[in-house]
């Protein structure tokens, strides 16, 4: 294993195959890919579109399938399923989501976070299928309360999981306050299994503030990447408009080769992620051009668009 792991944060609706192909044609080989979260009674359902969300092109590797669920013999079948079919390079379970379709309605999600023996058991049978790749888990430091961290990550090794990864926020916080690096570190020091920290980093200073403050082995990167491919890349070069440019022109290559001439809508939330930082801050007229990449509804728009600038 690489050290310190860098790794692209499971990100529902925007850690799709294109975009992580996207991301490792931009910035190499030296990081790990969460793709988006699966359910488990989905694939078990052998539900297409679920199943298809799955598939993995071979230059993604190494890539992580993240599934949720709340059911051991349903998280155990599909993850077996998954690793037979697709091939990942490891199985991750979400501990840490908490929309309320996944963490209120179900216990899955955070709200394992709320029932650590159903967390147990579900880590258990996972770990019963003898998968052969490692077993995840990504969570946050707790439902409403930022110590309840330590006694579940103990549990969850203690059960088998061979790595752990954490956002430094509650449930209860959801996306508010900033992510509590300092406490990653604390949980870091009680475990035995490798520990990466999550919440917040948006630049390549940021990866080193957060592996020196939480002594992490290694650290993910979630909304930072976001219009954002080269976040992983060594090369530190400042990246310019044309560049910028180009990296969407491809990225709508990908997503299109993928979803369809349709696809061009989904790419849509994409495409003002890159034209949010400080990297085009001073470039005219961003604010109505954020406003016409929202309404594009082909890829000559697009280009029509791109080429204006
Ligand atoms: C749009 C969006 C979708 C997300 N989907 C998932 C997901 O599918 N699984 C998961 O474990 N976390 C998910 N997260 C949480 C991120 O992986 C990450 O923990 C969080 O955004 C904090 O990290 P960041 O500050 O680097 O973005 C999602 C976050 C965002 C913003």
């Amino acid at each position: 294993m690489l050290k310190p792991i860098i790794a692209l944060a499971p990100m529902a609706d925007y850690t799709d195959r294109p975009f992580c192909l996207l991301c490792r044609e931009i910035s190499g080989t030296d990081f790990v890919i969460y793709r988006e979260m699966v359910s488990s009674v989905a694939i078990v359902r052998d539900n297409e579109k679920t199943l298809s969300m799955c598939e993995i092109d071979r230059r993604e590797h190494p890539v992580i399938i993240q599934i949720f669920g709340d059911d051991p013999s349903v998280m155990a079948r599909a993850a077996k399923i998954i690793v037979e079919r697709f091939q990942p390079d490891g199985i991750d379970i979400n501990m840490g989501c908490p929309v309320p379709k996944v963490a209120q309605k179900t216990k899955s999600g955070a709200a394992l976070m709320k029932y650590p023996d159903l967390a147990v058991e579900i880590v258990r049978a996972i770990k019963n299928e003898n998968l052969g790749v490692p077993l995840s888990v990504k969570t946050r430091l707790g439902w409403s309360n930022d110590g309840e961290i330590f006694d579940f990550a103990k549990r969850l090794e203690k059960a088998g999981v061979e790595l752990i990864a954490i956002h430094g926020r509650t449930k209860v916080q959801g996306y508010s306050g900033e992510s509590n690096w300092q406490r990653i570190g604390e949980v870091k020091k009680i475990l035995g299994i490798p520990v990466v920290a999550n919440g917040d980093i948006h630049s390549k200073e940021d990866i080193e503030k957060c592996l020196s403050i939480t002594g992490a082995d290694g650290v993910m990167i979630g909304r930072g990447a976001l219009g954002n491919p080269w976040i992983f890349a060594k090369s530190s070069e400042s990246i310019g408009l044309k560049q910028i440019v180009k990296t969407i022109i491809r990225h709508a290559e990908l997503h299109i080769e993928h979803y369809g001439d349709r696809g061009i809508v989904t790419l849509r939330k994409h495409l003002v992620w890159y034209f949010n930082g400080d990297r085009t801050q001073g470039v005219s007229g961003i604010k109505k051009l954020r406003a016409e990449l929202v309404r594009i509804s082909n890829l000559d728009e697009l280009n029509a668009i791109l080429s204006s600038l």
